[in-house]
């Protein structure tokens, strides 16, 4: 079955929605975002394209091109339309480097929904001014290369983070109370009576609930925790500031007791070079086999190969994984296991946090394009 877009008919069409999303300047949970329309001096990472922040009236500057790289809300489309010309690629699939450059040759603002921006794609676009992620992650751009050429780049962080932290606590419930598993077996017809030792799975609350990456996304995920009575302990590069810890109620450790003391370990750190393979079969091994590993933040971040033999060895008790190390591919032998819940990295596929991201990521490049300082800047020293 494929994606059922019906349950949010506003995103694909210009109806106004009923349940507005949030805005960015709506009042967030520890979000700073700047107002729109922004307040911040005017700056020109290469040129300003001339549109004044008080002149903006719909179809003027049409002179200047933004490409927007799958179909999203229209209404974010209508934001982008009344600033500049805009064309969308139709499909909901990504574009190839080699297809992405040749959209972008004569475009100023990219809107990037689930490429990859590289070179290839760069050396193509010589007029490009911003790269703007629908994301809070972007290591699917090169954002070096960008800066090298100038070209800002910004992602939409915050709008996204209960969303996603949600999913991850979804993920570590229906992992531990074998929830899919439970679902597959009634429906294929496979129960016959109710039996007292059917389908036991682990307790969830007063648990120690282990997080790795205390961000935004890792914050929420304590916020989860502590409303299910368990423990919580983080490790991060830094150590967060004691307000944050009070709020979550959250105790850092060190990686190793991380490891040795979760028994639900959640995954949100970014993916950098440092957190390639971050879990491995070191670490792997370090965990309790009564414990369960959640992972919605990158798939590079597992030593997938590592994480199937632990799996099958039951050295670990089980895994929910929204992300993987070469999706859309999965590992052959996870789909095989039971005690795994697989989903198709839709942290963030909510139709209101879609909206949102879109929203976002449409008025980072319209900033951008209008040569002011985006609220949501990845590569601050362009504006150096
Ligand atoms: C996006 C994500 O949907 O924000 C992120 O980092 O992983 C998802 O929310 C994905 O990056 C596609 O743009």
């Amino acid at each position: 079955m494929g994606c059922n877009r019906a349950h949010n008919p506003d995103i694909f069409s210009s109806v106004q929605s009923r349940n507005p999303p949030r805005h960015p300047s709506s009042k967030q949970r520890k979000c700073q975002f700047r107002p729109w329309p922004p307040t911040t001096p005017r700056l020109t990472p290469r040129k300003a394209c001339g549109i004044n922040a008080g002149q903006r009236t719909k179809g003027r500057n049409l002179k200047i091109k933004v490409f927007v790289t799958r179909p999203i809300p229209q209404r974010a489309l209508d934001l982008l339309a009344a600033h500049c010309e805009v064309q969308v690629h139709p499909s909901d699939s990504a574009l190839k480097p080699v297809q992405l450059g040749e959209a972008c040759r004569d475009v100023e603002g990219l809107l990037a929904v689930g490429v990859r921006v590289n070179e290839e794609v760069l050396s193509q676009a010589g007029k490009l001014r911003v790269v703007a992620n629908c994301g809070v992650g972007y290591d699917n751009i090169d954002v070096a290369a960008c800066t090298r050429r100038k070209i800002v780049v910004t992602n939409t962080p915050c709008v996204l983070t209960d969303t996603t932290a949600d999913l991850a606590f979804a993920l570590l419930m229906a992992v531990a109370r074998r929830v899919v598993e439970a679902d597959r077996f009634v429906r294929e017809g496979r129960w016959q009576r109710w039996e007292f030792g059917m389908m036991w799975g682990a307790d969830i609350h007063h648990k120690a609930l282990g997080i790795w990456g205390f961000g935004r996304i890792g914050q929420a995920m304590a916020r989860r925790g502590r409303g299910f009575d368990m423990k919580i302990l983080y490790h991060s590069r830094r150590r967060a500031d004691q307000a944050l810890e009070r709020e979550g109620g959250a105790r850092f450790v060190d990686r190793d007791t991380l490891l040795r003391e979760s028994d639900f370990l959640c995954l949100h750190t970014p993916m950098t070079p440092e957190t390639h393979h971050l879990i491995g079969a070191n670490e792997l091994k370090l965990m309790k086999p009564s414990a369960f590993l959640i992972n919605t933040a990158r798939g590079k971040v597992i030593d997938e190969e590592a994480l199937v033999a632990a799996l099958r060895a039951k050295t670990i008790a089980g895994a929910g994984l929204d992300v993987f190390e070469h999706e859309p591919h999965l590992h052959p032998e996870l789909a095989k296991l039971a005690n795994v819940v697989l989903l198709p990295h839709v942290g963030s596929a909510t139709g209101e946090t879609r909206l949102a991201m879109a929203m976002l990521a449409a008025e980072n490049l319209i900033a951008a394009l209008d040569g002011r300082r985006p609220p949501n800047v990845v590569n601050v020293e362009v504006f150096d």
